[in-house]
Parts: structure tokens; sequence; C-alpha cells
């Protein structure tokens, strides 16, 4: 007969082995990480290198990750929206109604995020996530949660996001800078209760890893999701035992980390960057979102040439390149055979003659008085013309070409970065570029 405590010695150990497998085996866990979107609803298409990322081809990317990893985590870092443009609302509006179609788990808190007030973001359906909110005492409370917990198989992921106080644009502004709290404390203990809890901890920021282990420390933190230098992806690195990530700029690229863990701990990473070029189609589910959108921006359009129509008064100052042919036909002819001359035709390409945000570049004096707005009634100032280089050249030509014109004393470089900038021509040398179109 086997006594009493014999038997509990049995069961105990009983238990003990059905569970030791499971707390030592290796266990796997993929992690798909983005951040900054930065408004980039789309890609422009100005370049081939920079035709990368936008949220239709991110669907169907995460949709072929998610069918061959079906356990796969995937989060951001946020920094979403951007307030560049008169057009930004509007894009951000359904930037944040496209990302709701892509079923993130967790999206941290940047502050541009927060540029059209903290409810523009909040009303979206996204699982946003800001671990240092003010929420003391007298402090508007957060719309935010300060953490989200994700289970995946037997692994369970903790997401926190840590909003940069010294970055807050309304830091100056009275009263303002109360919506965050600089203080590390409630994010210490929360990391300490999760690693407590066997669960791993993904932290996000737009602080660098240096900065962020000074300011914050990076004590009980699994996955450090850093700030973004300009589209700069590095190698996934350990620091202070946290595995530190990178996101890029301009939701061009996704990075995926394939996790080994021992004990909940990782033990061994694999670390991959995924492009987004055009061979990835578009997600047909995002179609009718897109072409709402598209419709949004040019009714906006519309109404804003209506708008501009009243208003015109008086002579335009931009008189068009026909004008300038007249005298100058040899420049004319070289001009001609340019690409600048089929820049409003390319847009028309696909389908974005109607969208501000792409014209300003593609046409004459888009915004200025007298320049382009509308097919019609500007339709002599299509595509990059001499005027767009040169300034407007209505008192010029009165003059007979003896007053100089507006741009005359600028240095060629400044001419050209007016367009040729590093989001839409990231190839640009001026040494290259110039005898291509030299008059
Ligand atoms: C009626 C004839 C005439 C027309 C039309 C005309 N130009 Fe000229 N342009 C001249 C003459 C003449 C000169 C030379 C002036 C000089 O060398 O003093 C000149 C010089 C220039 C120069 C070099 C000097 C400078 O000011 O930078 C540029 C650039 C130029 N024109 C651009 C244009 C553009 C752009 C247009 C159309 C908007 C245009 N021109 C229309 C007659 C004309
Ligand atoms: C800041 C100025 C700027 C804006 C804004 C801009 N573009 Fe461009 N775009 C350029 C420049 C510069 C090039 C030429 C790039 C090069 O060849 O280096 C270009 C080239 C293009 C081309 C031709 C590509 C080819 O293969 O020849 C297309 C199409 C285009 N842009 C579409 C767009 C669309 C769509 C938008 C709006 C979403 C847009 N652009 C906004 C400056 C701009
Ligand atoms: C993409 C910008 C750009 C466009 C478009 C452009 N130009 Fe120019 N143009 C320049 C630059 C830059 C120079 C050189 C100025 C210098 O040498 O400092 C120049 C020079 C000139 C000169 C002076 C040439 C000389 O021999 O000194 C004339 C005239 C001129 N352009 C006329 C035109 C006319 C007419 C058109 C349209 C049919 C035109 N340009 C379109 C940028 C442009
Ligand atoms: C008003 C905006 C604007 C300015 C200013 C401008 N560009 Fe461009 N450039 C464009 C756009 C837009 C395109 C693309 C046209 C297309 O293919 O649709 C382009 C295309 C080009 C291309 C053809 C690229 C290729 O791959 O073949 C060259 C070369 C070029 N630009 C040189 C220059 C240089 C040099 C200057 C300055 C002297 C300049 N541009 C100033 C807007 C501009």
């Amino acid at each position: 007969m086997l006594n009493k405590p014999f038997c509990k010695l049995l069961m105990f150990l009983c238990v003990l082995f059905a569970w030791l497998p499971l707390v030592w085996a290796d266990n796997t866990l993929s992690i798909v990480y983005s951040g900054n979107l930065d408004g980039e609803l789309e890609p422009c298409g100005c370049s081939a290198e920079g035709n990368l990322g936008g949220i239709k081809r991110r669907a169907t990317l995460l949709q072929q990750l998610r069918e061959t990893t079906p356990d796969l985590l995937v989060i951001s870092a946020g920094g979403l929206l951007s307030t560049d443009g008169p057009g930004d609302r509007l894009k951000g509006e359904y930037i944040l109604k496209g990302f709701e179609l892509l079923n993130y788990d967790a999206v941290g808190v940047q502050w541009r995020d927060l540029a059209y007030g903290p409810d523009f973001a909040a009303n979206a359906a996204l699982p946003w996530v800001l671990s240092n909110a003010d929420t003391e005492k007298g402090a508007v409370p957060s719309p935010f949660s300060s953490d989200r917990l994700i289970s995946r198989g037997k692994q369970r992921v903790r997401f926190f996001s840590w909003l940069d106080v010294a970055d807050s644009p309304l830091q100056k502004m009275q009263g303002q800078h109360s919506l965050v709290d600089a203080s590390p404390k409630k994010l210490h203990a929360a990391l300490l209760r999760a690693r407590k809890d066997g669960e791993l901890t993904v932290v996000s920021t737009t602080l660098s890893s240096k900065q962020f282990a000074e300011q914050i420390g990076l004590d009980n933190i699994d996955v450090l999701i850093e700030g973004a230098a300009y589209e700069v992806y590095g190698e996934a690195r350990r620091e202070n035992g946290a595995l530190v990530v990178q996101p890029g700029s301009r939701g061009m690229r996704l990075g995926r980390l394939d996790l080994t863990l021992k004990a909940g701990r990782i033990a061994d990473w694999r670390h991959t960057v995924l492009p987004m070029p055009d061979s990835i189609a578009d997600a047909p589910q995002l179609q009718a979102w897109y072409d709402e959108y598209n419709a949004k921006v040019k009714a906006d359009y519309l109404q804003r040439v209506a708008a501009r129509k009243k208003q015109q008064s008086g002579q335009s100052p931009f008189v068009g390149e026909a004008v300038c042919q007249t005298c100058h036909e040899k420049q004319h002819k070289i001009w001609f055979d340019s690409q600048h001359a089929i820049a409003y035709e390319d847009l028309e390409d696909v389908n974005k003659a109607f969208d501000p945000a792409c014209i300003q570049c593609h046409t004459v004096g888009f915004d200025q008085p007298g320049g382009f707005f509308d097919m019609n009634v500007t339709g002599h100032l299509l595509g990059v013309q001499c005027e767009s280089c040169h300034g407007a050249g209505r008192a010029h030509v009165e003059a007979a070409g003896s007053k100089a014109l507006p741009n005359a004393g600028w240095p060629k470089e400044k001419i050209c970065a007016q367009c040729h900038t590093q989001p839409h021509s990231p190839g640009f040398d001026f040494d290259s570029y110039w005898p291509k179109i030299a008059h």
C-alpha cells in the first residue's frame, strides 16, 4: 500500500513532468512590424526606387504572410499621418479607414497621429496603444489603451508604446503638455509585471535605442522598435538584452522577426525586410475604399477650381510655353522632346490629374496667382514648362526680352530642387540630369 504523502509526491511529479516540456520546449513566434507610414496612402510612382509600399499592396502581402504563418503577430509603431499639405486631413481619414482593414494587433501612437487631435485618431477602430498618457487627476482621460495583450498559441505578448515628451509639438503651448507623462515609473512597473507573468514585451518609440536606454532603460524589454531614420532598415541587434529593430519610413517596407523562444525569452531570431514593389498586386478588398478616396479628392479639387474661377481677376503673370517658343525656337525644341513636356499626361495615365498633391509638380505655377488650376481654363500651363523653372514670364515677354525672368539669379540646382526632392526623385543627381535637358 502506498502511503498518502508518497501519493501526493507522485502526483506532483506527474504534473511537473507534464508541464516541463511545455515550459522548456522551443517555441516560435513570428512578428511583422512596421511604422512611419508618414501619410503615404499609396506610392506616387515618380521613380522606380520610390515606387514601394502603399496600403493596397500591404493588404495583399499581409494576407499572403498570414496564410503561410497563421499565428503571425502584426504590429505598427504608428506614425501613420502627415500634415504637410491641405489634402492631408482627408488622406489621413482614409489611411485610418484603410488601416482598419489590415487587422493590425497593436498600433503605437506617435505625435504625428495626434496632429488632428486625439479624437481624430481615437475614432478609428484601431488597436492604439499609448503607454505614457498622463491620466493623473486634472488631465483628460486618454482615449488610448496603455498596453495591449496579444495571445499567439502558447505565447502571450504585451505591446507598449512610449511618446517622447521632448518631441511634443504642444510642449511650449501652456497647459497642453499634460497629454503625456515624462516619468517612466508606470511603464517600468508594467514591464516588470509582464515579465513576471511570462509575457514577451514589445515597446515602440520614436527615440533611438540609445536615447531610450538613457531616458527609460531597457530592463524587461524583449523587443524595442526604435525611431526610424529616413529609409534606413538596420539589422536587428541585441542591446542590453533587448532585440532592437528599426521600421524605416514612408511605409515602403515591412520588417519580419522569426523568433525562437526558450522559457518565454528570445533565444534566437531571424530578421528579414520585405519591400512592396508593384509586383505585389493591389488587394481587391481595398478597391472600394480607394475609389471612394479618389472620388473625395476629386470633389475637393473641383470645389477649389470653382472657387478659383470666381476669384480669378486681371491678367495672369504666366504666359505658357507657346509664347516663349516665338522667340526661343531652339530652346523650345529641346524642351518639347524632354520628359518635362509630358509630365501632365503621365499624371493622366495613372488617373491622378485631379490630385493637388501630384499636380503641384506636374504643372506650371499650381496654387500661385494666375498659375495652373484646371485643364479647361489653364490648359496652356500643363506639364513642367519654361516658367516652372524660369518663373512667370509675362513681364519678360512684354519687354521683348529686355527684362530678366524672376528666377534669373537662382543657381540651377535650386531650380531643380523645387520638384526633384528625395521622395519623388531619389536618384536625382544634377550632373547627370542637367545634360538630359540642357538647352
Ligand atoms: C518677344 C521675344 C521673346 C519672348 C516671347 C520671350 N523671350 Fe526670352 N529672351 C528674349 C531676348 C531678346 C532675350 C535676350 C535678352 C538679353 O540677352 O539681354 C531673352 C532671354 C531669355 C533668357 C536668358 C536671360 C534671362 O533673363 O534669364 C531666358 C531664360 C528667357 N529669355 C526665357 C524666356 C521664357 C521662359 C519665355 C516665355 C515665358 C521667353 N523667354 C519669352 C526674347 C523673348
Ligand atoms: C515634389 C514634386 C512632385 C510631386 C508632389 C509629385 N511628383 Fe511625380 N515626379 C516628380 C519628379 C521630379 C519626377 C521625375 C523623377 C525622376 O525621374 O527622377 C516625377 C515623375 C513622375 C512620374 C513619371 C514616372 C516615369 O516612369 O516616368 C509619374 C507617373 C508621377 N511622377 C506621378 C506622380 C503622382 C501620381 C503624384 C501624386 C501622388 C506625384 N507624381 C507627385 C515630382 C513630383
Ligand atoms: C527644368 C527647368 C527648365 C525648363 C523647363 C526650361 N529651362 Fe531654360 N534654362 C534652365 C536653366 C537651369 C538654364 C541655365 C541658366 C544658367 O545657365 O544659369 C536655362 C537657360 C535658358 C536660356 C538661356 C540660354 C543661354 O544660352 O544662355 C533660355 C533662353 C531658356 N532657358 C529658355 C527656356 C525656354 C523658352 C523654355 C521652355 C520652352 C525653357 N527654357 C525651359 C532651366 C529650364
Ligand atoms: C516644376 C517641377 C520640376 C522642376 C522645377 C524640374 N523638374 Fe525635372 N521633372 C519633373 C517631373 C514631374 C518629371 C517627370 C516627367 C514625366 O516623366 O512625367 C521630371 C523629369 C526630369 C528628367 C527626366 C528623368 C528621366 O528619368 O529621364 C530630367 C532629366 C529632369 N527632370 C531634370 C531636371 C533638372 C536638371 C531640373 C533643374 C534644372 C529640373 N528637372 C527641374 C519636375 C520638375
